[in-house]
């Protein structure tokens, strides 16, 4: 069976959590993509060469996590080249055989269009930078300048800008647990299962 569950959505707002839950539900593959931008910022030097030589071990480092590697994954993420060096490597994940959940910015804009359930998972940005915050520690206020800055900066490039695709379903957790994000994405792709895809 091919299918595959495009989960986008801004810094934050629980895309991974959702997504990971899901996967392991139906027992799909899970492809955190923000994983591939941040590798490629923390390779250091040119980041289209180090986007066309990335490998599974590049995602594996313990250094990806931090705010500066999100900020860095958001400047090499703006450029077309890079984005076109990992096109082919997260489609090839989509539509394997056997059930794929893929996180990010554009899976269901750009790089699966065709996906059978596609979520687009926000929060308000207070939401967002204080669930960040619990993650890194620090001053909030920096989480939150930080959380802005990488909002601006995902929706307002020019190619395959972070917005909703036009066919996806809008999952709202501002004020929301963990639990009931994930019993609504939950029942959204159980019902596209049921009918086929
Ligand atoms: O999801 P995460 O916060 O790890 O993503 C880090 C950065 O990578 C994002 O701010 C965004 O600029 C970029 N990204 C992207 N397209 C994706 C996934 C992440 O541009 N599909």
């Amino acid at each position: 069976m091919i299918f595959t569950v495009a989960i986008d959505g801004p810094a934050a707002a629980g895309k991974g959590t959702i997504s990971r839950a899901v996967a392991a539900r139906f027992g799909f593959r899970h492809l955190d993509t923000g994983l591939l931008y941040r590798a490629v910022g923390a390779m250091g030097g040119d980041p289209v060469a180090a986007a066309l030589r990335l490998t599974p071990e590049d995602l594996t480092r313990d250094d990806l996590r931090s705010l500066a590697a999100g900020q860095a994954a958001s400047k090499v993420a703006a450029i077309p080249e890079v984005r076109a060096a990992l096109v082919d490597f997260q489609r090839r994940f989509a539509r394997a055989e056997g059930g794929a959940v893929l996180d990010g910015r554009d899976i269901g804009t750009v790089i699966c269009p065709e996906a059978e359930v596609k979520l687009y998972v926000t929060a308000s940005p207070k939401v967002r930078a204080h669930r960040r915050w619990l993650e890194v520690a620090g001053d909030e206020a920096r989480v939150l300048a930080e959380v802005l800055e990488r909002d601006a900066r995902d929706m307002g490039r020019a190619d395959a800008p972070l917005k909703p695709a036009t066919d996806s379903v809008v999952i709202d957790t501002s004020g929301m647990g963990i639990d009931e994000a994930v019993s609504q994405a939950v029942a959204i792709v159980a019902a596209s299962l049921s009918q086929g895809g």
